[in-house]
């Protein structure tokens, strides 16, 4: 990973804001997953207007320009349209003409998937430079009169440049899914455009995912307790924290975007990434675990150097 960039829309919304729509509270939001406030993004703050900003930032991280990107990957689950897909939009708009662009929809694990892909295209020689941008507008598909989920959804971007390096910096991917229950989280389409959840079971399956987590450590030849970080998925905190407990992550900084950043789907990760790195908790080069799960139900996680 050569630079890390990312996009935070201005609008903070406060849970008493929500709270006076819906029956909750801040107390009750705050216990059952951790998150404080959320961004949501303006009318101008679309899913290619952040994805491009954070792009931006990554490729000046890099000290790269958009000529020397080969493709452009769009992670999201909330393109502006069915088609054309987000990737291509973003590759005009940062001026990548060389590139192509596409989208790879893994819902919360697609930061995770489009890193692997890119990396493998990079070891495989077929392209030079990379860019994955993880962006996504939740609120266009958020039901902000059911309280299970318009809690937690928000809006947000990050994005990285993948290149070669000296040594082998991005670990091998350890992914799956479970196919049989894609009823659990959904976007049915076809009328109904609303973000649709069954919390407990998507809590309980995640949780039961820590075996998956250590075996991440293990292909990468990492012990959980030389992780200088780890960054799950942003959906829960208490998720988030039972995944570095489970795996033993004893020296870990753990990513705790979803306080202030609420769940931004496949860009919860480089959010959650870019922060321990803004607050000095952990470097660049520094062994970080990445671990992203959601819709489908699928996964997907590595150990990364850090950008
Ligand atoms: N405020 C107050 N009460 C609420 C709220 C709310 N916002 N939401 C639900 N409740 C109530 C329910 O109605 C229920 O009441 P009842 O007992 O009278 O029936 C009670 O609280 C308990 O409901 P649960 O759904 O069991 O609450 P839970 O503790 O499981 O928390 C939550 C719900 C926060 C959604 C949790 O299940 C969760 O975080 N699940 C995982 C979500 C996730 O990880 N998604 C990741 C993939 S999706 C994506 O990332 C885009």
């Amino acid at each position: 990973m050569l630079g890390l960039g990312v996009y935070r829309p201005a609008r903070v919304v406060t849970n008493d804001e929500i709270a006076q729509r819906v029956d909750t509270s801040d107390a009750w939001i705050q216990s059952r997953t951790g998150i404080a406030t959320r961004r949501i993004a303006d009318e101008e703050e679309t899913t290619v207007a952040m994805g491009a900003a954070a792009a931006e930032k990554a490729l000046a991280a890099a000290g790269l320009t958009a000529d020397t990107i080969d493709l452009v990957i769009g992670a999201t689950c909330t393109s502006p349209s069915q088609i054309p897909g987000a990737g291509p939009q973003i590759a005009h708009r940062i001026g990548a003409g060389q590139a192509g662009a596409f989208d790879i929809n893994g819902a919360c694990a697609g930061f995770s998937y489009a890193v692997s892909t890119a990396a493998d295209m990079v070891r495989a020689g077929s392209v030079r430079h990379v860019l994955v941008v993880a962006t996504e507008r939740l609120s266009d598909y958020t039901d902000w009169d059911d309280r299970s989920t318009c809690i937690l959804l928000a809006d947000g971007a990050g994005a990285t440049v993948i290149g070669a390096a000296e040594t082998d910096e991005i670990g091998p991917a350890v992914w799956g899914h479970d196919g049989s229950r894609p009823e659990v989280i959904r976007v049915p389409g076809y009328g109904d455009n609303m973000f649709r959840m069954e919390g407990q079971a998507v809590f309980r399956w995640a949780i039961s995912l820590v075996p998956t987590v250590r075996q991440i450590c293990e292909r990468a030849g990492v012990a959980p307790d030389e992780l200088a970080g780890i960054v799950p998925h942003q959906a829960n905190l208490r998720i988030v924290e039972a995944l570095a407990t489970g795996i033993g992550a004893t020296n870990a900084a753990v990513a705790r975007d979803v306080v202030d950043s609420g769940n931004t789907s496949a860009a919860s990760i480089p959010l959650g990434l870019a922060r321990l790195l803004d607050t000095g908790e952990i470097r660049r080069g520094d062994p970080v675990l990445l671990f992203g799960f959601g819709a489908g139900l699928t996964y997907c996680g590595q150990v990364v150097r850090c950008p």
